[in-house]
């Protein structure tokens, strides 16, 4: 046996080795528990003790020496692994974004950012309630006691009654909220309640669930002035018109007196709505005085305040902004549909737009 040859063939396989695997190999060959120096080695057991001496001492400085070879040899290939990774792995940031296909916002969430973002700007902060209401704070409250023909008109969806008589409902307005800002802290209120409502009625313009946003102002001197100059800048601001017609025609709401609705002046002309032009009217929303029995029922005293309120349906004032044809299809989550009437995210054309042009 050859030391020298051993040593020479594994230094220069340890050299040859192109990546760590095969140096891997060289070292299980050499070194490993049946690699050709350990079965040398063990061979040294039936020499005589003098020449074991010398031939172990001769091992293991070449064991030493190929271990250290190949440590060595390993830090080279790993480093050049690395190297060679960056080089291939290399992210170029200047390439161009791929593609990622992109959701729409619906134009219910849309519309709510849009009047979020208008009365956020007059002043008034976003409050919201519960979808299922009890009869109190839907009716009594607003001034619309039991046998009041105003419940039959709201084709209300009740839950079954409660061993005391009583029964909750699915809230048949946004109008309760309303009920509720007035019972959790003392006036003055300027607040906006959008939200889901409900009602058991289904055709072109009708859908069970809908959505509303109720408005509510109390102060000290709050009047009608304050009602009108607030809704028209407001409707000016939503359907981005700085001339828009408006007119308050009277109306009646149990929970307010007076009560009015509020038109937008229109053209029918071909078939074609046009907001802003022309000479007819379209109504978008119902508001009035808040009935001083209404104050009363929370705790508020109609002597020192009094204020205005106000509820409009948001898929309605959506449909005509966006001229969207069918009320049904809001929910039918047509893909299409979304693609078609959605927005992209963080386009909000509301205030800034609508006032400035
Ligand atoms: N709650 C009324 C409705 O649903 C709208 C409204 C709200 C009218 C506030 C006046 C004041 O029709």
């Amino acid at each position: 046996m050859n030391i020298d040859h051993l040593r020479s063939e594994f230094l220069e396989a340890i050299a040859d080795a192109g990546d760590l695997d095969t140096l891997d190999q060289v070292r299980v060959a050499a070194l490993g528990k049946k690699g050709r120096l350990t079965e040398q080695m063990r061979a040294l057991a039936g020499m005589d003790p003098e020449q074991r001496k010398a031939a172990g001492q001769a091992f293991n400085a070449l064991k030493d020496e190929l271990a250290a070879a190949i440590e060595s040899r390993k830090a080279v290939l790993a480093a050049a692994r690395l190297e060679a990774r960056l080089r291939e792995e290399r992210i170029d940031v200047t390439a161009p974004a791929r593609f990622e296909a992109e959701g729409r916002i619906h134009p219910i969430s849309q519309v709510i950012d849009e009047l979020t973002e208008i009365f956020g700007d007059m002043g008034f902060t976003v409050a919201e309630g519960p979808e299922i209401e009890t009869d109190f704070n839907n009716f009594t409250a607003l001034n619309i006691p039991e046998e009041h023909p105003a419940r039959q008109m709201h084709d209300t969806f009740y839950f079954p009654e409660k061993e005391d008589g009583s029964r909750l409902l699915l809230r048949t307005h946004t109008s309760p909220v309303q009920i509720r800002a007035m019972m959790a802290a003392p006036p003055p209120y300027r607040l906006i309640v959008p939200g889901r409502t409900y009602r058991y009625d289904y055709d072109i313009t009708h859908t069970p669930m809908f959505h509303q946003v109720e408005g509510l102002v109390i102060d000290r001197t709050t009047h009608m002035g304050h009602l009108k100059g607030c809704l028209i800048d407001f409707a000016r601001a939503f359907f981005e018109v700085d001339d828009l017609p408006a007119r308050f025609r009277p109306s009646y709401f149990p929970f307010t007196e007076p009560s009015a609705e509020l038109d937008i002046g229109c053209s029918r002309e071909g078939g074609e709505l046009r907001i802003g032009a022309g000479s007819d009217w379209l109504e978008i929303l119902g508001c009035g005085m808040v009935h001083p029995r209404v104050l009363e029922n929370v705790g508020v005293d109609p002597t020192e305040y009094q204020g205005f309120a106000f509820g409009m349906g948001i898929e309605r004032i959506a449909m005509l902004k966006y001229g969207i044809p069918d009320l049904r299809t809001f929910f039918e989550s047509d893909l299409r549909w979304l693609r078609h009437y959605g927005f992209a995210a963080l386009d909000i054309p509301t205030l800034a737009r609508g006032m400035t042009r």
